[in-house]
C-alpha cells in the first residue's frame, strides 16, 4: 500500500520510511507524489496542525498519509512557543529563539517545560488517527551541547540526570523523546490494525 509522508524533509522521510516499509507500506515524499503545497498551519494545537497537513495531502493523493507537528511548551511562558516553536517571536535562527526562551525565564522559579509531538495517520478509508508523545523536563539556565537541533541545547528532560538533550548521545533521544513516544504509539496501532 502506498503512503505519503506530508513533508519534503529528507531526514524525516528516511526516518518514517525505516519504520513504515517493514509494515508493508511503499513510502513517498510529497514531491514524489507531485504535491507541491505548503499547508498553512492555522490550527491552535499540535493535533489540529498535524491533521491539516495530512488532510491536504490525502485530499490530493487519496493515499494513506503520515504527518507530524511538534514543539516546545514552557509553563512560565503560558505554553509558548508551542505550535509557534519553529518561528518563535519571528526570530530567524534557532540560537536566537533559544536565547528568547532563556531571557523570558530570567528570574523565573518555575522552569518546567515539555516537548510534544503529534503524529497524524490517515488510513486508506480516509479516517484519521492521532498519536501524541510528551517529554517533560525543565529549561536549563544556559545553552549546552551540540547534538540534535532546535531547543535541545536548553532542554533537560526529567530522565536526563541534569544534562541538556544536546549534551547526550542521539541514541538517548531516539529512545526517550516526544517523537519516539509518538512513533511507538503509531507502530503499536499499525501492528494491531494491519
Ligand atoms: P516541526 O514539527 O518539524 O515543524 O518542528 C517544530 C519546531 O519545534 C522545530 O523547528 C524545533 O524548533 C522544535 N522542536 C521540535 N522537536 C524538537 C526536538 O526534538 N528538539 C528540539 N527542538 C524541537
Amino acid at each position: 500500500m502506498e503512503l505519503v509522508v506530508a513533508s519534503n524533509n529528507a531526514g524525516k522521510i528516511r526516518e518514517y520510511r525505516d519504520i513504515l516499509e517493514p509494515m508493508g507500506f511503499q513510502v513517498f515524499s510529497q514531491d514524489e507524489k507531485q504535491v507541491h503545497i505548503e499547508v498553512e498551519e492555522t490550527g491552535t494545537t499540535f493535533e489540529e496542525n498535524a491533521l491539516l497537513k495530512a488532510q491536504a495531502v490525502y485530499d490530493r493523493t487519496g493515499c494513506c498519509v503520515i504527518s507530524d507537528d511538534s514543539g516546545l511548551s514552557v509553563d512560565a511562558l503560558n505554553g509558548e512557543p508551542g505550535i509557534y516553536s519553529a518561528r518563535y517571536q519571528g526570530l530567524a535562527t534557532e540560537h536566537e529563539r533559544r536565547l528568547a526562551i532563556l531571557k523570558g525565564l530570567e528570574g523565573a522559579k518555575n522552569r518546567k517545560a515539555k516537548f510534544v509531538c503529534c503524529i497524524c495517520y490517515i488510513d486508506e478509508t480516509g479516517e484519521h488517527h492521532l498519536f501524541t508523545g510528551v517529554w517533560p523536563g525543565v529549561i536549563a539556565d544556559h545553552e549546552e551541547g551540540t547534538n540534535g537541533f532546535g531547543y535541545d541545547p536548553i532542554f533537560i528532560s526529567e530522565d536526563a540526570k541534569g544534562k541538556t538533550t544536546a549534551s547526550l548521545p542521539i541514541s538517548f533521544k531516539e529512545q526517550y523523546s516526544h517523537r519516539a513516544k509518538a512513533v511507538r504509539q503509531l507502530m503499536d496501532y499499525l501492528k494491531q490494525h494491519r
